[in-house]
């Protein structure tokens, strides 16, 4: 009860609280280039020296109920729709970690409808938000529906330009279920971005007390809340008492590049194809032929194509279409020969990840040796670049 009235004076004060609080009054910088980094956001806060944190809210099940019963989690959604400001009602505690805005992005379709133009306007966002100089935001949570939710992470992960924490989050039971996961992910999701150990990591995923790095993870799991893992690299962190502890300093994943996307409305497609035996390599033509710039093939094993796919890979690169391929073990790398042939080799991308960069290594206009070194630069540098292996692979002279 005193939380909810925690909140309710929050809800109550928040315009005095922003009119008290409003930032970079002294940038000394001419407008028209330092657009206010925080135009719009209205702060709900229960304590004005707490740090800020931003939620870009794009929906998903953490904001959805049934309206069958409290243990249902197959049939949700035609419940009640509770709003973020309902959760922080709920979940009012988080006032006391962080001050908090809210900024609402349409996901219509739900998770599994969504395109980059979504990650893409988040980012934008994100960038002028929190990146701007002279910005006071600690870091930002992003509310997302789970079935893609690694998709619009990465993409904004991948583009983001600021050490700040980028935090995701969502649930994998409705509000309405006998214990919701949301309450939790979403206060430690809080936590994390407004902690100032969060910083200097890359983009991360809370879920069900762990933290894992955007760029390995993925859901594994279709109904359960331990669902997000990055398999083989592990988790960087777990929460206790709603903290987050990492086991270790902080570091950028391996290989991680940005992409400025600033200008950027729609992306060049590319396709992801499964391989498997009996594959149909003429389906990459299609693909092409249907507008794609770049395709995705999930080889089997340690990404190899079969010999036709290797043959229309081949073709395809000599009019400028990339081939990437990427293990469809789900975990492992893709492996380089150690000269370089058309194929093109995901470094531990999983394939939805990968076609996400190549997307934007393509919107950055790079050229297929570029293209060849965003995927395999940290694969090769680690396999054929010590002497050893020069000698062992023939590349020494
Ligand atoms: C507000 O938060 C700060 C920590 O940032 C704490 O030191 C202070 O006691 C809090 N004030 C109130 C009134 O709770
Ligand atoms: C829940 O909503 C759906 C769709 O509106 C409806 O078909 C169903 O009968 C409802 N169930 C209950 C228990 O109200
Ligand atoms: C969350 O808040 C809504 C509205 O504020 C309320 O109807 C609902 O019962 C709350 N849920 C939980 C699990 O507390
Ligand atoms: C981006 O998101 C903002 C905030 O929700 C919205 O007003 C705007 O229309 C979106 N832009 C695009 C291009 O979707
Ligand atoms: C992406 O989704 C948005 C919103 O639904 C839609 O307006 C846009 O046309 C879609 N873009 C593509 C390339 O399909
Ligand atoms: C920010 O952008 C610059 C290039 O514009 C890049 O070198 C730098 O790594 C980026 N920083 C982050 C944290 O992404
Ligand atoms: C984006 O557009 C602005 C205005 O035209 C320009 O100044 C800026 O250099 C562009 N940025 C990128 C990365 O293309």
């Amino acid at each position: 009860m005193l939380s909810r009235n925690l909140f309710a004076t929050a809800l109550a004060l928040s315009g005095s609280v922003i009119a008290d609080l409003a930032p970079h009054k002294a940038l000394g910088r001419s407008e028209e280039k330092t657009p206010c980094p925080e135009d719009g956001l209205e702060w709900i806060s229960t304590n004005a020296s707490l740090p800020k944190v931003v939620i870009y809210n794009t929906g998903g099940t953490i904001l959805s109920t049934s309206n069958y019963s409290r243990i249902d989690n197959v049939k949700y959604g035609r419940g009640y729709r509770p709003t973020v400001e309902d959760l922080i009602g709920n979940v009012s505690e988080v006032l006391s970690v962080a001050q908090l805005a809210i900024v609402r992005f349409d996901a219509p379709g739900g998770s599994s409808g969504i395109n980059s133009s979504l990650y893409l306007n988040i980012s934008q966002y994100a960038n002028r938000q929190l990146c701007s100089e002279g910005s006071d935001i600690a870091g930002a949570i992003m509310f997302h529906g789970t079935n893609t939710l690694e998709e619009t992470a990465f993409g904004v992960d991948l583009t983001f330009n600021c050490s700040k924490p980028f935090i995701a989050t969502g649930a994998m039971r409705p509000d309405s279920y006998m214990s919701p996961d949301g309450h939790s992910n979403f206060y430690q999701a809080v936590a994390a971005a407004a902690s100032p150990s969060s910083r200097d990591r890359g983009g991360m995923i809370a879920f069900n007390d762990r933290l894992t790095s955007i760029f390995y993870s993925t859901k594994t799991n279709a109904n359960t809340p331990d669902t997000f893992k990055a398999i083989e690299q592990g988790n960087l962190g777990a929460f206790l008492a709603g903290q987050p502890y990492y086991y270790y300093g902080a570091s950028y994943p391996t290989g991680r590049p940005y992409f400025d996307v600033t200008n950027t409305t729609v992306l060049p497609p590319v396709v992801i194809l499964y391989g498997h035996q009996g594959f149909d390599a003429s389906l990459m033509y299609a693909a092409v032929a249907n507008g794609a710039k770049g395709l995705v093939v999930m080889g089997p094993g340690a990404a190899q194509l079969s010999p036709s796919a290797q043959a229309a890979a081949d073709d395809l690169y000599s009019q400028g279409i990339p081939t990437v391929a990427v293990p469809r073990t789900g975990t492992g790398s893709g492996i380089p020969d150690p000269v370089a042939k058309t194929i093109i080799y995901a470094s531990y991308q999983i394939a939805p990840l990968a076609r996400v960069m190549l997307q934007l290594g393509i919107n950055a206009g790079y050229s297929l040796d570029e293209i060849r070194s965003l995927f395999e630069s940290p694969i090769r540098e680690a396999v054929y670049e010590p002497w050893v292996n020069q000698k062992i692979y023939g590349l020494a002279a």
